[in-house]
């Protein structure tokens, strides 16, 4: 609280101490004064009644001689005694006697309303007047006293009321004594109480702000004993139960952070208003955002992406789990199956409390499928070729049809070729699922290159003396060993030069070198052909792509003979590289493979 605060709250109770202190000492005050002069009047009254009846009764039966001085003296002794004034007035309204003046001084009395009064019979007449005779205040009580049956008669007894003016005056002073004594005895009481209240209540106040600041352990411990303590006694019991609480919380959030990390999948949760309120490394990763820049902003700030948006949406409405697969664009187009799935309040299990969007990037696999399915497509295709032409000339041979011999031969070699580049066609796709599949668990040894590249000269030498082209084959005396599968190199060069030859014209040159450079061997196939135009190098690798398929078919060729090659060299972790100078210049293909140490 501030001191401010403190100081206003002290001066409001204060004042309504205050307030309430002279309010009650003032009614007191005020009852007190009016029942002691009631009762001290009446008194009075009483008194001087009884005195004035007495006097009646005296004059009444002696039948005194009221002039005689005896009486005249007696009365001043009753007078005196009582402290009171007699005086006796007869019913004309003459003063016989006065206690206190001479009566032959006095004016006649019939306009005093207590003579008047007891000169008609009225015995308790009583009247309260200020006097000027004596300058005061006074009392009057006058009775009749009757002779021969008529009043003849009044005698008046009054008395100075002085003193019930002192004796108000006295307790009004009390009272204000009283009151003064009390009011310190509250301030200095209650001062020191309300400090210590104060006091408590700053504490607490304290409390609480520490704690909503962070500082759980925080605690308090008052000693007033009252209901403050009580409270204090709640707080602490309340920030237990808090820091306990927020210690498991933020145990189980680190757990769950810790989870949330180790997934590999994007992962990323938002509110019903798809307003970002979670995200884990992988997502902050693929969309390059960080989750503190991105929490709290709609998912469409962080992926910009309306298709999303709208599946989302959709999901967020729909409910339940979904999946539905996207385009993104994080930066390149990748293909991703997304997995939504709603979170409901635990305590309410209709209220949505958001969504977790799952992320799994599934590019390489669609690609992969597409590759496989258009492989499937193109091997159906080149299948179906030859065998259409083989069951064509079988069907018109069985015919009967041709009797020319010569054609018949040649119809038989035709159909001899196409079975042979069937049974290649077949083998090198066989070659080539092995090779795919098998990859790792394929047997790998160290051995020395040279004995299979002979056999491959030996086998190859012919074929390029058929067409009349110069073969070139060098071989080193000293080679290192290679890790891998010996007859998959020797496949892999016999297709490259197989190549070289088909794609070389008669009277070319093809040329087989092999060396070690920089801890690798390189092999180089080169050739003085058809050259390979600079746009088709990229796909070159791709199975079943060919520059001119009629003349790679003429040639017999299958189109899968450099991704054999390509595949050998990755089981070999080696690279292949080709060189083309453009059409008619010739091609040559750069093998480096790592050499064993
Ligand atoms: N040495 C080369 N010179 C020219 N073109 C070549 C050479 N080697 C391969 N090619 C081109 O690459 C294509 C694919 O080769 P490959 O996979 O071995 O299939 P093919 O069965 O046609 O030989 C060939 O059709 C050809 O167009
Ligand atoms: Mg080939």
């Amino acid at each position: 609280m501030l001191p401010k605060e403190v100081k206003d709250l002290k001066r409001k109770i204060f004042w309504s101490f205050l307030i309430i202190l002279l309010i009650s000492s003032t009614l007191i005050g005020f009852l007190s004064v009016n029942l002691v002069n009631r009762s001290y009047t009446n008194e009075l009254e009483k008194r001087l009644l009884t005195n004035a009846q007495l006097i009646a009764t005296m004059i009444r039966s002696d039948k005194v001689d009221l002039t005689s001085k005896s009486f005249q003296q007696g009365m001043k002794e009753m007078a005196e005694v009582g402290e009171a004034r007699i005086t006796i007035i007869d019913s004309s309204g003459k003063v016989l006697i006065d206690t206190r003046s001479e009566a032959h001084e006095m004016d006649n009395h019939l306009d005093r309303p207590e003579v008047q009064a007891a000169l008609v019979g009225k015995e308790k007449e009583r009247v309260v007047r200020y006097s000027h005779t004596t300058d005061q205040e006074m009392l009057y009580v006058a009775f009749p006293v009757k002779v021969n049956n008529s009043i003849a008669y009044a005698v008046r007894l009054s008395m100075d009321l002085s003193e019930i003016e002192i004796l108000t005056r006295n307790i009004v002073r009390y009272i204000a004594v009283s009151t003064l004594f009390g009011l310190l005895i509250a301030i200095l009481l209650g001062s020191k109480l309300i400090d210590k209240m104060i006091d408590s209540i700053r504490a607490l106040v304290n409390m609480t702000k520490q704690i909503s600041q962070g500082d759980y352990e925080r605690r308090i411990y008052l000693t007033n004993n009252d209901e403050l303590t009580e409270l204090a006694e709640h707080f602490n019991h309340m920030a237990d139960k808090l820091n306990r609480l927020i210690t498991k919380l933020s145990e189980s959030n680190s757990r769950f952070q810790a989870l949330l990390a180790s997934i590999n999948n994007p992962i990323i949760a938002v509110d019903p208003k798809e307003n970002v309120t979670l995200m884990n490394v992988a997502a902050e990763k693929l969309f390059n955002v960080s989750l503190n820049d991105s929490k709290g902003h709609h998912l469409l700030e962080v992926i910009r992406n309306n298709e999303l948006d709208e599946l989302i949406k959709r999901s967020l409405k729909e409910g339940t789990e979904n999946q539905f697969e996207i385009n993104l664009k994080v930066p390149e187009e990748k293909t991703f199956r997304i997995y939504t799935n709603l979170i409901y309040r635990e305590e309410d299990p209709i209220k949505v409390m958001g969504l977790v969007i799952l992320i799994d990037d599934i590019t390489e696999i669609r690609k992969l499928e597409k590759i496989r399915s258009e492989f499937v497509t193109n091997v159906t295709h080149e299948l179906k070729t030859p065998l259409t032409s083989i069951s064509g000339f079988v069907e018109t041979l069985k015919s009967g049809e041709i009797e020319d011999e010569e054609t018949q031969r040649r119809f038989l070699e035709i159909i001899e070729i196409e079975t042979e580049r069937l049974t290649r066609l077949i083998n090198d796709i066989l070659t080539l699922s092995e090779i795919e599949n098998i990859k790792n668990k394929e047997s790998k040894s160290m051995f020395n290159p040279s004995k299979a590249l002979k056999e491959v000269e030996s086998m190859m030498r012919p074929m390029a003396s058929v067409k009349g082209i110069e073969f070139y084959f060098e071989i080193p005396g000293k080679l290192s060993y290679i890790k891998g599968n010996e007859d998959r190199m020797k496949q892999m060069v016999i297709n490259l030069i197989d190549n070289a030859i088909k794609y070389t014209p008669n009277g070319g040159k093809v040329s087989f070198i092999i060396y070690e450079r920089y801890g690798q061997l390189v092999l180089r196939v080169k050739d003085t052909g058809i050259g390979i135009p600079e746009k088709d190098i990229p796909r070159l690798f791709e199975r079943f792509y060919r520059v001119d398929k009629a003349r790679s078919k003429k040639m017999g060729g299958t189109g899968l003979g450099l991704a054999i090659v390509k595949h050998i060299v990755i089981s070999m972790a080696g690279k292949i590289k080709v060189h083309s100078a453009g059409p008619g210049k010739g091609t040559e293909f750069v093998i480096s493979l790592p050499r064993h140490q």
